[in-house]
């Protein structure tokens, strides 16, 4: 019963898209008529600055991570705390209140597996950032955490989350086949483009 409760919560605050409405607060735009069109924390970084894409980051991160470490709280068992944290994660790319669109549900994997697999996160993480970091793609960055996820549980021996970790590495990839074949055209906007054009 607390399971089926959380996997609701965590399908009812995955499905808010705190993108769209920091946009709209701050420059009174939609997100999905500019930019990547997408209503992540890139793209609102994008198009209002950095800090408000770091406020989206957190805000969408906290969707994932605060079902799912109630969840961990309560010893659901690795089954329901997978679908748990796939609730939230499906809540916010197929948002009843975007009409079944959403994001690409990054920075909820992130805080999903924060609370899951804190350590194996940490790892893929510090590999995401550094991706970034050289190829200057914040895509690049979130495939890299996709494909890095399930060996860091391996790694960490959170055989658990292996297969929820092995599910968001493709359902990741499928988000990201506009951005991949972007890449591939040279026509992937980098992230210090973005950051050029903010200042
Ligand atoms: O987390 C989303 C990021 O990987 C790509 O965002 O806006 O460049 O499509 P965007």
């Amino acid at each position: 019963m607390v399971a089926f409760l959380l996997f609701l919560m965590a399908f009812g605050l995955g499905m808010v898209p705190f993108g769209l409405y920091v946009a709209r607060f701050v420059k009174g735009i939609d997100p999905r008529d500019a930019g990547s069109r997408n209503v992540g924390a890139t793209n609102v970084a994008r198009l209002c600055g950095t800090p408000w894409g770091v406020l989206t980051l957190a805000l969408d991160l906290l969707k994932g991570f605060i079902p799912c470490a109630l969840a961990v709280g309560a010893e659901t068992g690795w089954l329901a705390l997978s679908l748990i944290g796939l609730a939230a994660i499906l809540g916010h790319a197929y948002s009843p209140m975007l009409n079944f669109r959403g994001g690409k549900a990054v920075a909820t994997t992130v805080g999903v597996f924060l609370a899951l697999a804190p350590v194996a996160l940490i790892l893929a993480a510090i590999c995401t950032l550094g991706v970034i970091w050289l190829s200057g793609y914040v895509s690049v960055g979130s495939l890299t955490l996709a494909l890095t996820l399930p060996f860091f549980c391996l790694l960490t021996g959170n055989i658990g989350m292996i297969p929820l970790a092995l599910a968001v590495m493709l359902f990741l990839f499928w988000r990201h086949r506009e951005n991949i074949l972007r890449l591939d055209r040279g026509e992937e906007m980098p992230w210090r483009k973005g950051k050029e054009e903010e200042g």
